[in-house]
């Protein structure tokens, strides 16, 4: 690659935003001045939402309108084979909303939240149908907060409150994160002027690979594999000399600890669901971080959100592939207000390529 082409747009500001500050050096992240650590111990998703769609944080609390699901999107959920992938059922719900509701440029932010409440109910939906099981009346959960609707929407009992605080917790820190890849998407789907749910159809295709939303499940079969401390060292050097990455670590921005990391792991500490998973954890973090550096002496690999989330996650009794699926629910949020800031004063985006491919030739001879 030529090296006045950045292909991973490394450093390239595309959007003025009021949204959030990623602050990659210092490890800080502020969603409209308001810091990560403190909005997830003693702020709620909900309320989050209201800030992240309305810029203030809301003086009463919100909670989420009901998200009944209509006939059309459980007819697209249960023409899905139960062997799909929970997160292409969650695309495919936002997509036959979308269809039916005809969202209309620009988008609003109650369209925003029309999205937003239905992504708990479709990833239960869709949990239960593929356990031949019906789905909840979604009236039952409706004194809830969206990350509990979601625990709900699988189980069909009132959640656990420690679960749901956890959860919740959780759903605060994945609710936005500047211009990721996934948020970058559904900007870019809404600079052409299309719907706003289409831009989170985009969106949770971009979030559904590895380097992106697609790794706390994988976080989790690495500490199965390793299964005890002992076994670590050996572990992590065979896999780093393999050429593979160790997942849960590194990252484009943060150049120190990601503050949704740390954030996690006190979340984890707090619900303390299995004492000995997290220990292993926290052990096998000291390993890696340490095997990390030698690998990689000029390029700071330090432990990433995904790490932490993958235990809270299995705390909270999450399947594994419900994993992104809970990830993307949550980022609908963040998906949702960079849209209507797009829609608000972005331009079409739209960069270069530069073209390296043959020069104007001649179909072979006899086309
Ligand atoms: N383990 C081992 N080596 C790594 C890791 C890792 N986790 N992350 C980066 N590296 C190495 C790469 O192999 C590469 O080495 P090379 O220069 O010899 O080829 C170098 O560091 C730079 O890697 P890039 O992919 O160019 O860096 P980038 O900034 O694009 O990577 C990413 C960020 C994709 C998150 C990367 O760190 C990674 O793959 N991590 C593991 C997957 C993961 O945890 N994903 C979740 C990310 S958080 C989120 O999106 C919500």
């Amino acid at each position: 690659m030529p090296s006045d082409v950045n292909s991973g747009l490394e450093g390239v500001v595309a959007a003025e935003t009021t949204i959030s500050l990623v602050d990659g050096q210092a490890g800080r992240l502020l969603y409209r001045g308001y810091e990560i650590g403190d909005l997830a111990a003693h702020g709620s998703y909900d309320r989050v939402v209201g800030l992240l769609l309305d810029g203030e944080w809301p003086l009463r609390d919100e909670v989420l309108p009901p998200a009944e699901l209509s006939p059309t999107v459980l007819a697209a959920l249960r023409g899905l084979p139960t062997s799909c992938a929970p997160l292409d059922a969650l695309r495919t719900a936002f997509s036959a909303f979308g269809a039916e509701r005809r969202m209309d440029w620009p988008p609003t932010a109650a369209q925003a939240r029309e999205l937003i409440a239905l992504g708990p109910a479709a990833v239960g939906a869709f949990a239960r149908l593929r356990d031949n099981k019906q789905p909840v009346n979604s009236a039952e959960s409706e004194h809830l907060g969206a990350a509990a609707r979601l625990l709900h929407a699988i189980t069909g009992e009132e959640p656990d409150p420690a679960k749901a605080r956890a959860l919740d917790a959780y759903f605060t820190v994945c609710a936005e994160h500047g211009l990721n890849a996934s948020t970058f998407t559904a900007r870019v789907i809404t600079s052409t002027q299309s719907d706003l749910a289409s831009a989170v159809c985009g969106a949770v295709g971009a979030l559904k690979g590895r380097l992106h939303g697609g790794a706390p499940s994988e976080v989790r079969d690495q500490l199965t594999q390793i299964g005890d401390v002992e076994h670590a060292e050996v572990w992590i050097r065979e896999a780093l000399a393999r050429g593979e990455r160790l997942m849960g670590f590194g990252h484009r921005v943060y150049k120190t600890m990601d503050p949704r990391a740390a954030a996690l792991r006190q979340v984890a500490e707090r619900l303390a669901a299995d004492a000995d998973w997290l220990q292993l954890a926290i052990d096998v973090e000291d390993v890696a971080l340490r095997l990390l550096a030698e690998h990689k002496p000029d390029r700071p690999l330090k432990t990433n959100v995904e790490y932490y989330a993958s235990i809270v996650l299995d705390g909270v009794g999450l399947l594994t592939d419900l994993y992104t699926p809970a990830f993307a629910v949550a980022r609908t949020a963040g998906w949702t207000a960079h849209a209507l800031e797009q829609a608000d004063h972005g331009r079409l985006i739209r960069p270069d390529s530069r073209y390296v491919g043959p020069e104007q030739r001649p179909l072979p001879a006899g086309v």
